[in-house]
C-alpha cells in the first residue's frame, strides 16, 4: 500500500485565495485549461486543488457526496487527469469544516476510500472543525488536545493508505505544536507553518520573513508550507509579488497558484513560469534556505543547490530603492563563485567577491552561483571527485 509522495515541493494551483466559497467545477475546468494552455504546465504546475466547500450530504450509508456546485467529482478528476494534471482536494478531521460544511469526523475510511475512487492525488487536512472536538473532550488539557491532534492527523494518514491510491497528504493547523517537528511522523508530506496567507504586502513578509530556522525540518517529501502563492490576485505591485515568489522558491516552500488563472497578465504569468527561478524551489536536494545575513530592511537568503551551487535571494523589505552589497566570503561562499541574475536570465560580474545592485522597493534580486560556490570545508554535498 502506497502513500503520495512529493520528492519536490509540490507545485499546482489552488481554488481559495482567489475563488474561496464561489469555486464551481467550472471554475475547477477552466483552471485545468489554463495550467495547459498558459504552459503552466510544462513548468510543473500539475495539482489543481480543489478547497473549501465543495462537501454536500452524507447518503445513508454514510457516503459523502458533492455539493450542486461540483455535479461529478469522477468525471471531474478524469477531466483534469486527460490533460496530464492531477486532482487535489480538501477535508478536516472534525465534524465542519473552517467554512462550516461537511468534515470527514467519524468517516475518515470511508472518505478516503471515495476520494480513491473518485481519483483524487492530493488532500489538504484542515485541523478547524476539529477544535470544538479537542475544547470538548481535552477542556484545557493541552498534552490531551496535542494528543488528539496527531492521533487525527495519524487516523486520516491510514485511511489513505488503507485506500491504496497514492495521495499526497497537506496538513493545514496553522503551524501549531510546533507541526515541523512531528509532520513526517503522522504521514505529512507538507504542512503549514503559518495562519492564512492574504494578498497584502505586509500579511506576506509576515508570513515569509517568520520562517528564519525552519530549514532543519524540510526535505524530500516532506515540506514547511508558508502557503499558497497570491501572485496575480491584485493585491501587490509586480515587484512585490516577485519578492513573494523569491522568497517562496528559497523556502523551498509548496508552488500553488493562488489566482484566477484564466485572466492572468503576462506580468504575472512571467513571474509565476520563470524556469530558471522555478528550478530552485525544485532543486533535487531539496534544501530550504535560511536567512544569512539581515541589515535594516535589507535581508540575504541563501539555499545550498545540487551540485555545489547556491541561490541567493536579495530582499529589499523597505519602500524606496535599497542598494544591497553581497560579499560572498561574509555568507560561507568562494569569493570566486560567478553568479547569474535567475529574474533576468543573464551572468553578473562580481569583483573582489563582492556584488552591488540596486533592489526595487518590496522587491527582490535572485541570483545563483557556479557549481564551485563553496568554501572549502563547507561543501559536503559534493562528490569527492569534484575536488580535484
Ligand atoms: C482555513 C485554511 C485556508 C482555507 C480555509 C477554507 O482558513 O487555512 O487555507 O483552506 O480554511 O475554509
Amino acid at each position: 500500500l502506497a502513500q503520495g509522495t512529493s520528492p519536490t515541493p509540490p507545485m499546482g494551483w489552488n481554488s481559495w485565495n482567489h475563488f474561496a466559497e464561489k469555486v464551481t467545477d467550472a471554475d475547477v475546468r477552466a483552471s485545468a485549461d489554463a495550467l495547459v494552455s498558459s504552459g503552466m504546465r510544462d513548468a510543473g504546475y500539475v495539482y489543481v486543488n480543489i478547497d473549501d466547500t465543495w462537501q454536500g450530504k452524507r447518503d445513508a450509508s454514510g457516503v459523502i457526496h458533492p455539493n450542486s456546485k461540483f455535479p461529478d467529482m469522477k468525471a471531474l478528476a478524469d477531466y483534469v487527469h486527460s490533460k496530464g494534471l492531477k486532482l487535489g482536494i480538501y477535508s478536516s478531521p472534525g465534524p465542519t469544516t473552517c467554512a462550516r460544511y461537511e468534515g470527514s469526523y467519524g468517516h475518515e475510511v470511508q472518505d478516503a476510500k471515495t476520494y480513491a475512487g473518485w481519483g483524487i492525488d492530493f488532500l489538504k487536512y484542515d485541523l478547524c472543525g476539529f477544535r470544538d472536538v479537542m475544547r470538548k473532550e481535552a477542556g484545557n488539557d493541552k498534552q490531551k488536545a496535542f494528543a488528539m491532534q496527531k492521533a487525527a492527523y495519524l487516523k486520516m494518514r491510514d485511511a489513505l493508505v488503507a485506500a491504496g491510491r497514492p495521495i499526497v497528504y497537506s496538513l493545514c493547523q496553522y503551524g501549531w505544536n510546533d507541526v515541523w517537528e512531528w509532520g513526517p511522523e503522522v504521514g505529512g508530506n507538507l504542512w503549514r507553518t503559518t495562519g492564512d496567507i492574504n494578498d497584502t504586502y505586509s500579511r506576506m513578509v509576515e508570513i515569509g520573513f517568520s520562517q528564519v530556522g525552519l530549514s532543519k525540518f524540510a526535505g524530500p517529501g516532506h515540506w514547511n508550507d508558508p502557503d499558497m502563492l497570491e501572485v496575480g490576485n491584485g493585491g501587490m505591485s509586480e515587484d512585490e509579488y516577485r519578492q513573494h515568489m523569491t522568497l517562496w522558491v528559497i523556502l523551498a516552500a509548496p508552488l500553488l497558484a493562488g489566482n484566477d488563472l484564466s485572466k492572468m497578465t503576462p506580468a504575472t504569468l512571467a513571474i509565476l513560469t520563470n524556469k530558471e527561478v522555478i528550478a530552485v524551489d525544485q532543486d533535487s536536494l531539496g534544501k530550504q534556505g535560511d536567512r544569512a545575513w539581515a541589515k535594516g530592511y535589507s535581508e540575504i537568503w541563501t539555499k545550498p543547490l545540487s551540485g555545489g551551487a547556491t541561490a541567493i535571494g536579495l530582499f529589499n523589505r523597505d519602500k524606496e530603492p535599497a542598494s544591497i552589497t553581497l560579499n560572498l566570503r561574509e555568507i560561507g561562499l568562494s569569493d570566486t563563485a560567478k553568479l547569474r541574475d535567475l529574474w533576468k536570465g543573464s551572468d553578473v560580474e562580481v569583483s573582489g567577491g563582492k556584488y552591488t545592485v540596486t533592489v526595487p522597493g518590496h522587491g527582490a534580486v535572485l541570483l545563483k552561483t557556479s557549481a564551485e560556490s563553496m568554501r572549502a570545508g563547507q561543501d559536503c554535498d559534493r562528490p569527492m571527485s569534484e575536488h580535484l
